[in-house]
């Protein structure tokens, strides 16, 4: 995959910036605060419908506006794409896509329809954000690869809302619950069986790669940890569980409250691990999925890359130049190109730089001596 062109109105801190790409490799250089990450969280959007850094939508338009205007152009298997995304504040739709001109109708048509994979210093939170941000992360994650989890585990999320709503309601009659109860399990089910195959897939690659950067020492692990073994009962659990659950307010079962855990013997590496430990094991989670995704899609995958480069030692930065050799194109942002040129070895001459400064994007000199 590869982007050729990117369009931004009232995008966060831009209010019309158009930038146009001919390299593989693409710096963002500026000072902190700039808009360099503003830029990729952009890019993602087009993958995911939604931001990285799990800001809510009207977050995302500029503050002197009512609606933003995205738009990508991007090349997949040797044809030309272009996904619009328009949302406003005021529009009772509120979001409208559009792939290739048309209007999009369902989410699900959109989402995965460009791959990225994100490095960014929030990835952290996975490990520290507690049950939910892992899931956020492997929902993610699936959601990209796969259309029908999409759809699962969204309708899932939309119905356990209602059922939560209605157990708050009180004098309910009790026989009101089963036509959710149902419609959770069916959707559960497949969510379950999804997570299994995922997390098994990941832990194979991820065990590999984080022994890779650790010269073996850090044996850690992924593994489901579901709420039930099996989901094919859940029916009759959420219906035994109804008067707790009408006391308490909301749905205390399900998968939902699934857990991933990940660490070593029994211990999560929340209970123990260093800086550097957390830090491999979220490269490593985020290489087998981009893994995963090359081998599953056929597609090499668009790298967002924020601000994560320099800071990498010896070992991880062969993981990362054997990761962007294999991407279609990678973004970074940084603030200053020292001591990039020695790792990009042999890729040096396929870059374009552009400088983001007050708020705007220049395009420097691709020769620009680094
Ligand atoms: N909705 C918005 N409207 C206008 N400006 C915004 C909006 N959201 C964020 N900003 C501005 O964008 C800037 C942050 O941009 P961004 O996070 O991309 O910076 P950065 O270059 O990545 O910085 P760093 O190097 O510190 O990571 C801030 O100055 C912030 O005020
Ligand atoms: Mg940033």
């Amino acid at each position: 995959m590869f982007i050729k062109k990117l369009k931004l109105l009232n995008f966060r801190s831009y209010q019309n910036l158009e930038l146009e790409f001919g390299s593989k490799l693409i710096f963002f250089i500026g000072e902190n605060g700039s808009g360099k990450t503003n830029i990729l969280e952009s890019i993602n959007q087009f993958a995911t419908l939604k931001s990285f850094r799990d800001n809510p939508e009207e977050e995302l338009i500029n503050w002197k506006e009512n609606f933003f205007y995205i738009k990508l152009d991007f090349v997949k298997e040797n044809f030309d794409n272009k996904i619009e995304i328009g949302y406003s504040k005021e529009d009772s739709s509120k979001r409208k896509v559009k792939l290739n001109q048309n209007q999009v109708k369902k989410k699900q048509e959109i989402v995965g329809e460009l791959k990225t994979v994100i490095f960014s210093p929030n990835d952290l939170s996975i490990l520290d954000g507690g049950p939910a941000e892992r899931r956020r992360f492997i929902d993610t994650f699936i959601s990209i690869q796969s259309k029908n989890y999409y759809s699962q585990i969204s309708e899932y999320n939309k119905i356990l809302k209602q059922r939560n709503f209605l157990l708050k309601k009180k004098n309910i009659d009790q026989k009101e619950f089963s036509p959710w109860n149902k419609l959770l399990k069916d959707r559960a089910e497949i969510v379950f069986e999804f997570r299994k195959d995922y997390i098994l897939r990941i832990n194979e690659i991820f065990k590999k790669d984080l022994f890779k950067l650790s010269n073996g020492k850090d044996q850690f692990e992924i593994i489901y940890k579901p709420d039930f073994q099996s989901y094919s009962e859940y029916e009759e659990i959420l219906k035994s569980k109804l008067a707790k659950d009408i006391q308490l307010g909301y749905t205390s079962v399900g998968i939902h409250r699934d857990q991933i855990f990940i660490g070593t013997n029994g211990k999560d590496i929340t209970e123990f691990g260093s800086q550097g430990q957390k830090r491999s094991t979220v490269i490593s989670l985020k290489t087998s999925q981009f893994h995963i995704i090359k081998s599953e899609s056929n597609l090499s995958p668009i790298l967002l890359i924020d601000d994560v480069i320099r800071e990498l030692d010896v070992k991880r930065r062969e993981l990362f130049i054997e990761l962007i050799k294999e991407a279609g194109q990678t973004f970074f942002t940084t603030t200053d190109l020292e001591g990039i040129k020695d790792y990009l070895g042999s890729l040096e001459n396929e870059k374009e730089i552009f400088e983001v400064k007050d708020f705007s994007v220049k395009k420097l000199s691709s020769i620009l001596v680094i």
